[in-house]
Formats: structure tokens, C-alpha cells, sequence
């Protein structure tokens, strides 16, 4: 697809934003949708969280007191900033699922205090936020070029411009968690392309650690993560014409102890017969049958390292908090 904005000059630098997302996503979501309700265990991909109820959900659930990562991860880049500047000398940020971008000012601000920072480049499926961070640090950083790329991770990374110099890829929040270990290593693979001449990739994860914590993270007590897991049955009901009752599931999170990861799943409370419009599908759910929604994995230092070597990556930094709860690493093609 074309780009959709032409560059603006905003008071502090320029912004541009290209979409590339359009019918064919549509269709990426109705294939989704074909494919995980007609599997043994019904499952949807995670990114169908993200319309605009669903990326406000996610904030929220960032400042909820049991979701410790998103504090204890920009603790952890509060910390190291500087080294991490000056370690890969990056003029330029392609941030990947970049969110609301709340964390990516602490590097932000470490590449202007250093006098290398040049552009911006927030790729996100998430169009709202993806416009609203474009503008924000567009008008906040002086000189700052925003090249904000609204599109899939998975499929629109070939329409990046090139580097304007040292580039660093931050993928925060943990986001890779959501790969199974196979498509993980292929995903890493495809990145150390991007990087470009001299580029780092910056990746954070949470880490393996009491179950407890781990499922409080993400059960909390408000219920805010139960709404953002239901929400996905809302998008599926407006943009396939489906007829979810959504009243009639229920939000389940646990941790798999053996595969390390955590898993979100709806459970059918009483048996339901869907129909999606768009796809011609009639779904039954039994009572208590369960829809997985995303998994996300937790990592050991020495799974990471054999991860990102799997994928022809060498970890160069291994940045973690006091008391290990999450870590940031630092890589860069082997
Ligand atoms: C767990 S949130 C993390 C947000 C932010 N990076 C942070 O650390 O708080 C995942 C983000 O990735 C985006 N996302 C998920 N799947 C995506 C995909 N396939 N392509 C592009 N963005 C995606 C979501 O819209 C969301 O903003």
C-alpha cells in the first residue's frame, strides 16, 4: 500500500506516518479467525488485542501494582541508558510494537543528551498510538525526525527506509514472549537483517520466576487484563459480523511450569454456538471449553543466549534489575 501521510513539519522536527495495513488485513484477521477456531484447542494470535480499546486496556494494565514488568523494565533502562548510547552510538530508534512508547523516552533523552539523535521510527499495528506517539515526539524532541510505520512486525518490516546511521531496534514489553520457541528464533532470525551496518537490537523479557507472582501479573485484582483478554471477542463480533456472547467467558491465566510460559486463555461458562458472519463459520463451544489467547514466554539467561545464538545473534550486554525480575539484552549480528 502507499503511504497515507505526506511529512509535516511540526515545531520540533518532521513527521511522516505510512500504513500499511488495509483490506488485506481484514483478511489476515478473517484467516486467523479461520484457522484458530477450527483447531483441536481454539486459539487467536495476541495482536488482535490492539485496536484502540485494547491498546488503552494495555496501558492501564502497565500501571497496575502486580504488573511489575513495565516499571522494573524502565527501571532498568533508566539505569543504562547512557552505556547503551554509548555502546552502539544510534542515531536512530526503530521501535518494534512500540505502544504508547512510554519507556522510549528514557533513550530518547539519553540519544539528545548525546548529540546523536536524529530519528524515530515507531512500528506498531496499533494506528492510534502510532499517530499519537509520532505527534507527541515530533513537537517534544527538537530536530527529531518521526517515521512512524503503522503496520504488522511479521510482514511490513521490508518497507522500512534505510538507516540513517547506527541504528537500535528496542522490542520492549516483553513482546517477544508471544512467539512460540520455534517461530521466536525464525522472528530474531529476520531482525538481525534489519539492523542494518553497525545496528543492535535491544530486547526486553521477563523473566522465570515464582508462579505466583508470575499469574498475579496477569489476573489482577481490578480485572483489567480479564477485560483486556475479553476484548478480543468484541473485535472478532465488529470486524467479522460475529455474535460472541462475550458476558458468557470467562478470563483464565496460568503458568505452564514445564514450557515456561504463561498462558491466557477464555473459557466458554455454558455451551455457545457462534456464528462469524464474514468467514460463513459456525463455531460450538461445550462448557468450559477454552479459547487460547496468548501465550507469553519467560526466559533464563542461558534459554535467551541460546535463542539469539539459534538466530545468529550475539548478546553483547545483559542489563537486569536488584532483584531479577525482567532483563534487557543488548545484541548484534554475529
Ligand atoms: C505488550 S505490548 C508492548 C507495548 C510497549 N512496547 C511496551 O513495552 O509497553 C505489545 C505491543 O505490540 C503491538 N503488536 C502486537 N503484535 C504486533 C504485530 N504483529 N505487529 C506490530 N505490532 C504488534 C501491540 O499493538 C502493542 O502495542
Amino acid at each position: 500500500m502507499e503511504p497515507i501521510d505526506a511529512p509535516v513539519q511540526a515545531p520540533g522536527g518532521t513527521v511522516e506516518v505510512h500504513s500499511y495495513l488495509g483490506p488485506s488485513d481484514e483478511r489476515s484477521l478473517a484467516d486467523d479467525v479461520l484457522d484458530g477456531l477450527t483447531r483441536p484447542l481454539k486459539e487467536l494470535p495476541p495482536k488482535h488485542f490492539y485496536d484502540a480499546r485494547g491498546s488503552e486496556l494495555f496501558d492501564a494494565i502497565c500501571e497496575l501494582p502486580e504488573y511489575y514488568q513495565t516499571r522494573t523494565e524502565r527501571l532498568i533502562l533508566e539505569t543504562h541508558a547512557d552505556d547503551i548510547v554509548a555502546r552502539t552510538g544510534a542515531v536512530e530508534l526503530v521501535e518494534l510494537g512500540s505502544g504508547s512508547a512510554t519507556k522510549t523516552r528514557v533513550l530518547l533523552d539519553a540519544m539528545a543528551a548525546a548529540g546523536t539523535l536524529r530519528r524515530y521510527i515507531p512500528v506498531d499495528v496499533s494506528a492510534t498510538t502510532v499517530h499519537a506517539v509520532a505527534e507527541l515526539f515530533c513537537d517534544e524532541y527538537d530536530g527529531l525526525s518521526v517515521y512512524g510505520v503503522v503496520g504488522d512486525f511479521e510482514r511490513h518490516l521490508s518497507h522500512l527506509p534505510e538507516p540513517v546511521g547506527p541504528r537500535l531496534v528496542p522490542f520492549l514489553g516483553g513482546t517477544i514472549g508471544n512467539f512460540p520457541p520455534g517461530s521466536r528464533r525464525r522472528f530474531l532470525r529476520g531482525l538481525g537483517k534489519m539492523l542494518g551496518p553497525g545496528g543492535h537490537l535491544l530486547l526486553g523479557t521477563d523473566l522465570v520466576k515464582d508462579p505466583h507472582v508470575l499469574e498475579a501479573a496477569y489476573d489482577d485484582s481490578a480485572g483489567v487484563t480479564a477485560q483486556f483478554n475479553l476484548n478480543v471477542l468484541h473485535v472478532v463480533n465488529r470486524e467479522l459480523g460475529a455474535n460472541f456472547d462475550v458476558d458468557a467467558f470467562e478470563h483464565v491465566a496460568f503458568f505452564d511450569r514445564e514450557r515456561e510460559w504463561i498462558e491466557m486463555r477464555l473459557r466458554a461458562t455454558e455451551p455457545q454456538q457462534v456464528r462469524v458472519e464474514a468467514l460463513d463459520l459456525d463455531v460450538a463451544f461445550t462448557a468450559r471449553e477454552e479459547l487460547r489467547t496468548e501465550i507469553s514466554a519467560k526466559f533464563t539467561p542461558d534459554g535467551l543466549g541460546a535463542d539469539l545464538a539459534a538466530a545468529g545473534l550475539e548478546l553483547v550486554e545483559f542489563y537486569t534489575d536488584p532483584d531479577e525480575l525482567f532483563a534487557v539484552s543488548l545484541a548484534r549480528v554475529r
